[in-house]
């Protein structure tokens, strides 16, 4: 199963929120017999790579430079770091 996008509004976030969802998300996907989840997020995007991996997903693909490609420029993300590279996380599911 694929996380295509989320987010929690600033005010509520380091709250659960997040982690909630994704526990929900994981419930799911187990009842229909998924076997993992992924998701990917950016080179930039510290506090999610430090979430999903609090959750137990693993990094286990990089692609360089993808993002910056696909937008033609490099954009600025979290921090004022350069949003360059896909990193794709997954967690296998018991
Ligand atoms: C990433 C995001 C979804 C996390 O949601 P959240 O509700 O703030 O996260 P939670 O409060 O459920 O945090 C769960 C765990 O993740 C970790 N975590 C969350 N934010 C973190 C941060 N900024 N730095 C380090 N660890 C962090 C913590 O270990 C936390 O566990 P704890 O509360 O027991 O310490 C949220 O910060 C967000 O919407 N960010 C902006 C959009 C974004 O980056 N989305 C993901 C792109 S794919």
């Amino acid at each position: 199963m694929v996380i295509a996008a989320l987010g929690v509004l600033p005010e509520y976030q380091n709250s659960g929120i997040g982690k909630s969802l994704i526990t929900k998300v994981e419930a799911e996907a187990e009842k229909i017999l998924k076997k993992r989840l992924l998701v990917s997020t950016s080179n930039d995007d510290l506090p999610a790579l430090a979430f999903y991996q609090s959750l137990d997903f693993k990094i286990y693909e990089v692609k360089p430079n993808v993002i910056a490609e696909k937008h033609g420029k490099i954009m600025s993300g979290v921090g004022g770091l350069p949003i360059r590279d896909e990193i794709r996380l997954r967690k296998v599911l018991e």
